[in-house]
């Protein structure tokens, strides 16, 4: 043990030796390109597809530390602020960096309760969907088209434009949520209700009918606040990095966050929560799940709501979400689909294909069967990690604009393709065949 933070590495190649210093237990991958052969070597890469074990940036805002299934927002452990805390306060701390006083806070919820109505030509692009569009897309879509109604966002290194775009954002991602929604349903747009709270605001512009003033229930109401705080921000995932990449071009935070929603789309990422349910009807009874474990232990599609890049422990949100599942089927009764889910779990825990590979149930497994025993329709479950995700992102974009570090992202790549050839004119060519090193289909 020498104590010194630094790592020696000795080329095999040269022979020559390397000190490369140690700084918050990582290593500068820049640092690796003093490493060469000779003069016309262009230095070391690191190599790291998916970025698996890279870390892209310095932040203050989540901590994790999968192995001991911990998640923190600012320093606060999630299971406090999911018992004591409420998702727009959450949104602040994410946000602001430190838990608000009453003043601060009632100024936030001012602040973000001004900008939740949208721009009335927001309901053309709506309407202009097809009936069946998956409200994603739609989101997706709005999202990025919002870029094109605040111009003034463009200037990102103005900390009052900032903090407008933050709570443009946060404000109105619900209400063209909740109007997708409505479209699907064929129903007429709600307009924002702001003596309510935010998620009450939300449930509102989703179910009000003909009654004069929507009354969120109570429970329904704190259950899916809570779930908005658990899913509210959670580091590097791949929908922030997707927006730190774009954000890093110095564009706009919509179209950012319009590449952020489109990210967390996928099955793999926020699509999951749509993918267990649809896994969950597909088994259809406890019966049948020996023989889905088995299918997925073949490696026949994925036990989806499972596993996690950096959770190797029980997902910290997971255990919060299983608690919250049995509050609200007290209101909405029991989803019977978690009879389901928990027989899978019963058994994943005890089979050795996923605890060598150290797969447990993550935010996603549960929070779906709750969504669908509250009636929304899987297609917004997606979406309901959106919403609350905004303040994550909206966090992180600021933390990327603001570093000194960062720069326009840029990675580099190894290449393996053809060394330099030359035109030959089309008459004299063969014909073009599937090589077996083909990386690309043959035409
Ligand atoms: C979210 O990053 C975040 O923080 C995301 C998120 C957030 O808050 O932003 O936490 C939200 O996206 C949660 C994850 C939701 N996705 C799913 O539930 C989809 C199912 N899970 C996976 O596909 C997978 O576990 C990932 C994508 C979540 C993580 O994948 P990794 O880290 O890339 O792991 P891998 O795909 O390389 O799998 C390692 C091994 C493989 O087996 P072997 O090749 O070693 O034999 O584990 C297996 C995989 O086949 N495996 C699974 C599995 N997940 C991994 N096998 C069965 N079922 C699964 N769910």
């Amino acid at each position: 043990m020498t104590g010194r933070n630094t790592l020696t590495i000795i080329d095999n190649r040269t022979g020559k030796q390397y000190e490369i210093p140690i700084e918050h237990n990582a290593i500068r991958a820049a640092d690796l390109k003093q490493i060469k052969v000779n003069d016309e070597d262009p230095g070391l890469l690191s190599y790291d597809p998916a970025l698996t074990n890279t870390a892209t940036c310095k932040s203050r805002i989540t901590f994790i530390d999968g192995e001991k299934g911990i998640l923190r927002y600012r320093g606060y452990p999630i299971e406090e602020l999911a018992e004591k805390s409420n998702y727009l306060e959450t949104a602040y701390l994410i946000v602001k960096g430190e838990l608000p006083d009453v003043k601060h806070f009632a100024a936030w919820r001012q602040n973000i309760t001004n900008h939740t109505m949208v721009h009335e030509n927001i309901k053309t692009f709506i309407e202009g969907f097809r009936y069946d569009a998956h409200p994603m897309g739609i989101l997706v879509g709005t999202i990025g088209a919002m870029s094109t109604f605040y111009p003034d966002a463009k200037n990102i290194h103005d900390l009052e434009s900032r903090r407008l775009q933050t709570r443009r954002l946060i404000g109105k991602i619900p209400t063209i949520a909740a109007w997708a929604y409505r479209k699907m349903r064929g129903l007429p747009y709600v307009y924002p209700d702001n003596d309510l709270s935010y998620t009450g605001n939300f449930m509102s512009m989703l179910w009000k009918m003909t009654e004069l003033k929507y009354k969120p229930d109570p429970v329904l109401e704190r259950a899916l606040d809570v779930l908005f705080i658990l899913h509210a921000d959670h580091e590097q995932n791949c929908s922030t990095n997707a927006l730190r990449s774009v954000a890093s071009s110095q564009v706009d935070p919509y179209s950012a966050v319009a590449a952020a929603v489109a990210a967390l789309y996928g099955p793999l990422h926020g699509g999951a929560n749509e993918a267990v349910i649809r896994m969950l009807m597909e088994i259809g009874s406890v019966s049948r799940v020996p023989e889905y474990i088995k299918k997925f232990k073949s490696g026949e599609g994925r036990l989806m709501g499972f596993g996690h890049r950096v959770y190797k422990n029980y997902d910290p949100r997971a255990k919060i979400i299983k608690k919250i599942a049995y509050e609200v089927f007290e209101v909405t009764g029991k989803n019977p689909l978690i009879d389901i889910a928990l027989e899978l779990e019963r058994i994943a825990l005890q089979d050795d294909y996923f605890i060598s590979r150290k797969l447990y149930p993550n935010v996603d497994f549960y929070s779906g069967i709750i969504y669908q025993a509250m009636g929304f329709p899987v297609t917004m479950f997606p979406v309901l990690f959106a919403i609350p995700r905004t303040a994550g992102w909206m966090a992180q974009w600021a933390e990327l604009v603001r570093d000194p570090e960062q720069k326009i992202t840029r990675p580099r790549q190894i290449y393996i393709g053809e060394p330099e050839r030359h035109y030959i004119p089309i008459e004299e060519r063969p014909e073009p065949t599937q090589r077996e090193d083909a990386v690309s289909e043959a035409i």
